[in-house]
């Protein structure tokens, strides 16, 4: 197997190579869309200065020091680039760095930092020839650098999250999507601390602090991360193993103890793992997000563990990243869904294989009902944000970073394969990831793959209307229904139950597994009483559940009927938990209630914990 790997891995670089410098031409070519288009082979992305036509990074040497106490990281980058035969300049995005020397192969470099601008920051232009090889970056990061999060204590933590354009905020690069490169590491920790990358990482503590890491297989840059604690190593798999600080070490072992047959699962659906190894990181509570896929290390929210292994299909969607994203990768963030429709929909799969339908169409129906909400608020704001294909141009990225581009994709991927059949459609996706691997790919060439090689038929493409899902708004009428009869069982239960057709203990609850707790406890109707909410708790104990997903449903619910018993335990989860999916409903919730003075109490106590990702939406929401 390795032997192959390294093989396509030396293949696809040259090729890479090749496709990057030659990006700017324009091709005509046919599509059996049957006019001619005029495509670029490579979109523009508006969310980097770069120009890899003309310099591009291939190499990455990093060498830094972490400095917990002033909150800075001191490093040099070292890139070995390529350049074209008029190159005069290589340019590096960069946000909020101290640039404090540039040299290009050995000799002091000129360079200039251009005006900085919202969101992408400046650019970083070094004076290059056609010749030039190596540009060296000495620099300092900010106490305040977007990308980091420091926790403070006894045993200090740093991690950081580079997706979707805050990897220039620690290490100048080339900061798009669609430029791959590989790396290696050496970086100095304070003693009894471990580090750990997105690339070969240690499974013990070194004595002196000191780390070196090689990532052999070129990623892009929003798949640079670095994390820096008193963590321990468990093995779970024979490529699979978890990371976590030794409070939650144990607990973390087995709550992912199903990790590798996740991965022979997703291995049997679309194709040998590229990564070598899956390891897990448990990341402080703070962590802004569910998970994120950085190559061969996803880093997770603790807020996962529950202790019955019920929220592993956060696994399964980082996991499925390792194809989706992390080898096939979206070419810019407007192609955002290419990366997260596809993840949704890959995870499906591996959870209908590893735990079968009934509970895979259980989580399908639980993000279908999210999505419609989320679909009629969109509509409400900009209807163009809807579309598949977003236009994100002058805007931050992550407002693309909604259920559309994992839901809707998701929904288009299955109706697609409900259309063509479960088994044209798996082999269809199982080539397009082969033969893209270490590319990118953009929704224009992927249409183009798609009618190519799968909707030849011009029956089958007017019954797909691939328009009306990448640049239409909302749901087409072809979108799939989705049949979970565990949820409407439970739907039509909260029903009676509210009207006081069925009493609280023969709900049924106790026999009931999460997706069916979090559905009944969302759903319920706003004439409930204050009584009856608490009559749930007092029954099920509802506050003291070891699921975040349903004391998250919970809370909801609690703000909304004002049930001030549970504002104590509210106030300490949106003190200790920075996931964003969980407090931007929260404090909406508080928001809508004319609970603003509440929100605000908690948003003072909590906000020093979050991470930048997490305060620069609360800071928004509650005007702060
Ligand atoms: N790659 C994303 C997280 C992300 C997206 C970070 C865009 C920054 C910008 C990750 O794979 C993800 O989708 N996480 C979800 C998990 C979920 C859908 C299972 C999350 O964190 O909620
Ligand atoms: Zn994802």
């Amino acid at each position: 197997m390795k032997i192959n790997f390294n093989l396509i891995i030396a293949s696809t670089f040259v090729l890479t190579s090749l496709t990057i410098l030659s990006s700017c031409t324009t091709t005509i070519e046919k599509s059996p869309r049957s006019q001619a288009i005029i495509k670029m082979k490579r979109a523009t992305d508006h969310h980097s200065y770069s120009k890899p036509e003309v310099a591009v990074v291939k190499h990455l040497d990093w060498s830094a020091k972490v400095d917990f106490d002033k909150r800075i990281i001191s490093a040099t980058a070292s890139y070995s680039i390529k350049c074209s035969d008029t190159a005069r300049e290589i340019i590096f995005d960069i946000r909020e760095l101290d640039i404090e020397n540039i040299t290009v192969d050995g000799k002091d470099a000129t360079y200039t930092i251009g005006k900085e601008q919202e969101f992408i920051g400046s650019p970083l232009k070094v004076a290059i020839t056609p010749e030039s090889n190596k540009v060296s970056i000495t620099y300092k990061t900010q106490p305040g650098a977007d990308a980091f999060l420091w926790v403070e204590g006894e045993k200090p933590f740093l991690f950081t999250q580079s997706q979707a354009i805050l990897a220039r905020t620690w290490i100048p690069c080339q900061d798009s999507p669609g430029i791959r490169f590989t790396y290696n590491a050496s970086v100095d920790v304070p003693q009894g601390l471990m580090a750990l990358m997105s690339a070969v990482n240690p499974t013990e503590k070194t004595e002196n602090g000191h780390y070196d890491f090689v990532m052999d297989q070129p990623i892009p840059s929003y798949l640079l991360a670095l994390a820096v604690g008193d963590v321990e190593f468990r093995s779970v798999g024979e490529h699979t193993g978890v990371y976590a600080t030794p409070d939650l070490i144990d607990a973390a072992e087995y709550e992912f103890a199903e990790m590798e047959d996740l991965l022979v699962a997703a291995e049997n659906l679309y194709g040998k793992y590229a990564w070598e190894r899956y390891d897990l990181l448990v990341l402080p509570a703070a962590f802004p997000f569910g998970g994120m896929e950085n190559p061969r290390l996803t880093f997770a929210t603790p807020t996962i563990i529950a202790g019955d292994r019920s929220l592993v299909s956060l696994v399964a969607h980082e996991l499925a990243h390792s194809w989706s994203g992390n080898l096939v990768t979206n070419s810019t963030w407007d192609d955002f869904w290419l990366n997260e429709g596809f993840t949704v929909y890959f995870e499906q799969r591996i959870m209908e294989s590893v735990y079968g339908r009934d509970i895979s169409e259980m989580l399908a129906s639980l993000s279908f009902k999210g999505l419609v909400n989320e679909v009629r608020d969109i509509m409400d704001q900009n209807p163009n944000d809807t579309h598949l294909r977003l236009h994100l141009q002058g805007r931050n990225p992550d407002d693309g970073m909604t259920a559309i581009a994992y839901d809707k994709g998701y929904l288009f991927l299955r109706m697609i394969e409900e259309t063509v059949g479960r088994s044209k459609f798996d082999s269809f996706i199982s080539k397009y990831f082969s033969k893209h691997a270490f590319t990118v790919m953009d929704t224009d060439n992927f249409i183009e793959y798609l009618e190519n090689n799968l909707l030849q038929d011009s029956t089958l493409r007017k019954q797909v209307n691939l328009t009306a899902w990448i640049d239409g708004a909302g749901l087409p009428d072809n979108c799939p229904v989705i049949k979970s009869k565990r949820i409407t069982a439970v739907d039509e239960a909260v029903e009676k139950w509210a009207k006081g057709d069925i009493n609280t203990n023969s709900l049924g609850w106790e026999k009931w597994l999460y997706q069916e707790r979090y559905r009944f406890l969302k759903n319920i109707p706003s004439s409930v009483s204050l009584e009856q909410l608490e009559e749930l708790n007092s029954t099920f104990n509802i506050l003291n559940t070891g699921n975040n997903e349903v004391l998250f449903a919970w809370l909801e619910q609690a703000i909304k009927k004002n049930h001030t018993a549970s504002y104590p335990r509210l106030e300490e989860f949106l003190v200790n938990v920075g996931r964003r999916k969980f407090l931007t409903p929260l404090y909406k919730a508080m928001l809508d209630t004319d609970q603003k003075e509440m929100a605000l109490h908690i948003y003072s106590l909590a906000r020093p914990n979050y991470h930048s990702v997490a305060t620069g939406t609360m800071d928004e929401l509650l005007g702060v």
